[in-house]
């Protein structure tokens, strides 16, 4: 019974009033997470890397993927946000600017998700004004239905449809990012 409690638990969250549902397993993740850092290797070998990890969604996905890349790097954050409950708001501010000097270098962004494009686009043009040699971007997860942009996303984990997803790293209104899965809302 306690087993048969434990499962339920594990296919259902429900917060603010909202149920999510299991959607991709921790092996998935791995998995997508293994391809990214086996392509990064790859067409970044001999080279100096600074990865940039999108605060807060990425943190988890961020320590995973370094975690298999082999390259001499650095890692570094920048805090935006975007999001209140499940709308974007298309503001983008940046709450934690990056301060070290990125002239020259060769840069990664580490993002959760990519969903409008909004926050990418910010992004980018902060790093074109700070003289970077080269930014590409990672991301676990992609919404191409919600994409707006023209900038191409170099390496991307997963694609899903435009569903609101939470766990590892994704939150719904701050909760929801220490899941190990990811977890879909429920429609009714
Ligand atoms: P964009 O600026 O619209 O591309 O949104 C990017 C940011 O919005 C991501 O870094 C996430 O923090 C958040 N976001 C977008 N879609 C979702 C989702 O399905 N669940 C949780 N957060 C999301
Ligand atoms: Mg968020």
């Amino acid at each position: 019974m306690e087993e048969v409690n434990k499962m339920y638990l594990n296919i259902f969250f429900t917060f603010h009033n909202a149920v999510f549902e299991s959607y991709i397993s921790e092996n998935e993740i791995n998995n997508a997470v293994s391809a990214v850092a086996n392509k990064i290797n790859e067409q970044y070998k001999e080279q100096d890397v600074v990865f940039i990890a999108v605060l807060n969604g990425s943190f988890m996905f961020c320590a995973d993927l370094l975690k298999k890349i082999n390259l001499k790097c650095e890692v570094s954050f920048v805090k935006m946000k975007s999001y209140e409950g499940t709308e974007t708001t298309g503001k983008i501010n940046e709450l934690i600017g990056l301060s070290e000097d990125l002239r020259g270098k060769a840069v990664i962004l580490v993002e959760d998700i990519v969903d409008t494009g909004n926050t990418l686009e910010r992004l980018s043009e902060i790093l074109i004004s700070k003289g970077v040699k080269s930014a590409q971007i990672a991301t676990l997860l992609y919404k191409p239905e919600a994409y707006k942009k023209k900038i191409p996303i170099d390496y991307v984990g997963i694609e899903i449809p435009n569903e609101f997803v939470l766990g590892y790293g994704l939150d719904y209104d701050g909760l929801g990012r220490n899941l190990s899965k990811i977890y879909k809302l429920k429609h009714h």
